[in-house]
């Protein structure tokens, strides 16, 4: 059997993780990116959040999100042991709380559809939370754990697996594609400098750009918006905090997410803007005071920088995979769960391009 050649269209989270799987199964693959892991990637928390980030009117694809988080495991070691790199996966678990009356309320019954759903999700009291989580604010009385909600440093991920990937022999092409053509033998791509370049099957992850890549049957690819979000990083040297903690503060959302290494992660706004690179500074000030009301201790922790993402969002809000001409594969939508999903998606992805199946394909709403 001849050897696979593999286009990957974008060098974020999810086209890594296929370039990693792709070329472990024994594909020669290409990647193109401008900017490889440093768009959504490179701001993310690295929340495994499957329970904790199922919102009401979103629970589609909640077996998708548990099926992820069951994969990391086994895939954390894997990277950790090929690559020889830490990528600081953390299986703490989350706390949900909320600070005002009306914040509580809304974790409970935030809490209540998860248990609904028959997730676990556990009550902590005042007693408990003090011994589970000492630093957080007097004001917090209560909380909801979930045990399995872990975390990985995202950027760690993408460096870690961009290593294997070197390794391989993969290269990585910084140029943009701009159209995927498909012809009766092969698939193509063509970059901003007018290159083309032919491959067997070229597979597209360009999160909020896809829509932009001309040749793609529009047809089988659903609109996907950019959902910016601002993030913060400072470093705790005395590692106050166990767990991730997201919370409700004044009605707003925010989490922290402590590494083993003392950085800790404060996200994220929320915006309809495709300005991936503006920080506001009413973005820094909302997270800054909405942690500090959550973990008081903040005021003596480094900052360390502020950065955005564009999340890639569909209407429903669940990630898709799109197939055609056995030779196209584009996958998508992947939102706020980009990192959680990556394992799963490559898995899928490869299965689909080598093979035409995959026992998990079922898990994402598939076009073909
Ligand atoms: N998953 C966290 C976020 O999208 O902000």
């Amino acid at each position: 059997m001849t050897t696979p050649r593999i286009i990957i269209v974008g060098a974020g989270i999810i086209g890594l993780s296929c370039a990693y799987e792709l070329s472990s199964l024994g594909a020669q693959v290409t990647l193109f990116d401008p900017r490889p892991a440093q768009g959504a990637t490179n701001a993310a928390a690295g929340m495994l959040g499957a329970v904790s980030e199922i919102h009401f009117g979103e629970t589609d694809h909640t077996p998708l999100l548990l099926a992820a988080a069951a994969a990391w495991p086994a895939f954390a070691r894997n990277l950790e042991e090929i690559s020889g790199q830490n990528i600081s996966f953390s299986q703490s678990g989350t706390l949900l709380c909320g600070v005002t009356q009306s914040d509580r309320a809304e974790i409970d019954r935030l809490a209540a559809l998860h248990v609904s759903l028959g997730l676990d999700s556990r009550d902590v009291d005042r007693n408990d939370l003090g011994g589970l989580e000492p630093s957080l604010s007097p004001r917090i009385t209560r909380a909801h754990f979930v045990s399995g909600d872990h975390h990985v440093d995202g950027r760690a991920v993408a460096s870690a697996m961009a290593c294997v990937l070197r390794s391989r022999g993969v290269s990585v092409v910084t140029n943009r594609v701009i159209a995927v053509e498909v012809a009766s033998s092969n698939s193509s791509v063509t970059d901003d400098m007018g290159t083309r370049y032919e491959a067997d099957h070229v597979v597209v992850a360009a999160g909020s750009l896809t829509n932009s890549i001309s040749g793609l049957e529009q047809a089988r690819v659903p609109m996907i918006r950019p959902v910016k979000g601002e993030i913060l990083r400072l470093f705790d040297a005395h590692r106050s905090l166990r767990h991730v903690i997201r919370a409700i503060v004044s009605g707003r959302s925010v989490y922290l997410v402590p590494r083993p290494n003392g950085e800790v992660v404060i996200g994220a706004t929320s915006l309809e803007s495709a300005d991936g690179e503006t920080v506001r500074a009413g973005g820094v000030f909302e997270l800054l005071s909405d942690a500090r009301s959550v973990f008081p201790g903040l005021d003596e922790l480094a900052f360390v920088e502020a950065n955005t993402g564009l999340r890639p969002a569909r209407e429903s809000g669940s990630p898709f995979i799109t197939r055609y001409d056995g030779q196209v594969t584009v996958l998508g939508g992947h939102y706020r769960n980009g990192i959680l999903l990556a394992p799963i998606t490559a898995s899928v992805a490869a299965g689909l391009v080598l093979h035409g199946s995959h026992s998990q394909e079922h898990l994402f709403e598939v076009f073909a």
